[in-house]
């Protein structure tokens, strides 16, 4: 089984680490007269309007994220206003820009290089407003095409190894990317990009189903080939990254119609595209091949969970977080629509209060089928604070059973962060660096490649929670990329043998109050 075969996660992550060295001598230039559109554009297929009208669930952001779980016990069934406003706060159009090369698009949530590879596709039943079908969510003009007509829920009932949230859902969203769109900057590393990108996604998309009172529910045990062959996705450059079950409707599900091969003409992305086979073989071989595949995956998952909490290394130097009762109250859709990637950040401190809330809010667990909610996640946190009122600078890991920081090693490490984060100001001059770690040998031993987008796709939504919760307070949030040995160096002993996942600035903006 390929999923078993250890060797491929290795081959890619280490073939894809950042150091001063591969950066030196990587000779890839941006060609812009080949960048890609970010859309995926049906040139045939007739769109079918979405309501534009955003209401106000009236639910403030810091509570919509920290919400783990809304309740599947009463029957849920979105609306075609509900659909669009969760499909809008997940991966709608919020901004545009304009530079001197055109324009940007952009989105709800956070993406590497605002070049927007991932798609959300939607399988559902018969819905007050909208037939039954496969359909594919356009950003661009804020419309859905339809794929396939007919209920196909039952063929990802069957894909995700009969996985109870699936098998109850009146909607499922599927993400996933077209490689090209990310790669024509980023190369192989884009399969990492792939699960960074889906995460902050999902972050909007779980706090945007609470707000709405939809249960929620990631599923990533799916027999990749069914899913990709629903959508009609091409395999050679696109690949199904994560389900979303949504809603709930028992016993709707009944078997699906056959899945005849459908193959849709969509607008070129660029003049030529260059293929990264590495992404292809990681994609291929962390897949799941059948329903009993996906079954034993998920069980392997759920009985071997966790990496735990980190190990406590001292009874001193413990800081235990203060969140706070009154938090700032704006709504999610607020928080969503003024949210962006800060540019600069201007050293100033933040408080500890602003930074116990955001870790608070942001580690309260997913709802997913591979880790179940009250287990210690697959990653760890460890931080750089720079300039955090009451904190003294330094390196700290958070301990998520004590809800408490606890220092590593103290010092004004603002040029060692600014070098971690590829070179970059961002990392400098924010008030805190956020680096999520996780021990990959732990997590793949007993669940295969797979764990690689399990524990990737974990960071990147506590990422995307992160940043909600920043922006909810007035503050300023960006995620980066690192030089990822340096990174693990940096804060061993206590992190050796971990791989970086993800990383994320928070701090105040210099250009103006957010
Ligand atoms: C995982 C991740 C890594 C990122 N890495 C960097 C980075 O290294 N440097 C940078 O300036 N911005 C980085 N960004 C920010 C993106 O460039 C930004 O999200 C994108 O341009 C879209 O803009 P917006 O977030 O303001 O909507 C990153 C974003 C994400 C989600």
């Amino acid at each position: 089984m390929k999923n078993r075969d250890l060797q491929a996660t290795w081959a890619y992550h280490d073939g894809t680490k950042h150091s001063y060295e591969s950066i030196r001598t990587n000779r890839h230039y941006l060609d812009w007269e080949n960048q890609p559109i970010p859309f995926k554009i049906y040139s045939e297929l007739e769109p079918i309007a979405l309501p534009k009208q955003l209401s106000s669930s009236g639910m403030a952001a810091l509570e919509a994220i920290s919400i783990l779980d809304i309740s599947a016990k009463d029957q849920a069934i979105p609306s075609i206003q509900t659909l669009a406003e969760i499909l809008f706060l997940s991966a709608g159009i919020t901004k545009r820009r304009s530079y001197p090369g055109g324009e940007i698009f952009f989105r709800a949530a956070a993406c590497t290089g605002a070049l927007y590879h991932i798609d959300l596709y939607l399988v559902c039943g018969d819905l007050p407003e909208l037939q039954a079908g496969v359909y594919h969510f356009g950003p661009h003009d804020f419309a859905l095409r339809r794929l396939r007509a007919g209920d196909y829920r039952g063929t990802l009932v069957q894909a995700s190894g009969r996985e109870p949230a699936i098998t109850n859902a009146p909607v499922i969203i599927v993400c996933a990317s077209t490689y090209w769109r990310n790669a024509w900057k980023y190369q192989s590393r884009t399969y990492r990009h792939c699960f960074w990108d889906t995460g902050t996604i999902l972050a909007n998309l779980l706090a945007a189903a609470v707000a709405h009172h939809m249960p929620a529910r990631i599923v990533l045990g799916f027999a990749d080939w069914t899913v990709s062959r629903l959508l009609g996705l091409d395999t050679m450059r696109e690949g199904a990254l994560a389900l979303v079950a949504l809603g709930n409707a028992p016993g709707q599900v009944n078997e699906a119609p056959a899945v005849e091969p459908v193959s849709f003409e969509t607008a070129p992305l660029s003049k030529t595209e260059v293929d990264y086979p590495a992404i292809r073989a990681m994609h291929e071989a962390s897949s799941l091949e059948g329903e009993a595949d996906v079954t034993n995956w998920r069980s392997q998952a759920l009985e071997n969970p966790s990496t735990g909490s980190p190990t406590p290394t001292s009874r001193e130097h413990v800081i235990p977080l203060e969140p706070g009762n009154e938090t700032p109250q704006d709504s999610l859709e607020a928080v969503i629509q003024r949210r962006g990637s800060t540019r600069q950040f201007s050293r100033e401190s933040i408080s500890f209060r602003q930074l116990s809330t955001m870790l608070d809010r942001a580690t309260r667990g997913v709802p997913t089928d591979f880790l179940p909610p009250e287990e210690a996640p697959l990653n760890d946190l460890y931080l750089i604070v720079h300039a955090v009122e009451d904190v003294a600078p330094g390196a700290y890991v958070f301990r998520r059973d004590g809800r408490a920081l606890e220092l590593l090693r103290e010092g004004d490490f603002r040029r060692q962060a600014g070098h971690l984060g590829l070179g970059q100001e961002i990392p400098a001059d924010c008030s805190v660096d956020v680096f999520f770690l996780a021990d990959l040998h732990k997590v793949l031993q007993p669940w295969g490649n797979r764990g690689y987008r399990a524990v990737q796709l974990e960071a990147s939504i506590a990422g995307g929670k992160l940043y909600l919760a920043a922006y909810a307070q007035g503050l300023g949030a960006s995620g980066l990329t690192f030089f990822d040995d340096d990174v693990t160096e940096f804060f061993s002993p206590h992190a050796a043998g971990k791989s970086v996942m993800f990383l994320l600035a928070l701090g105040k903006s210099a250009k103006r109050r957010l």
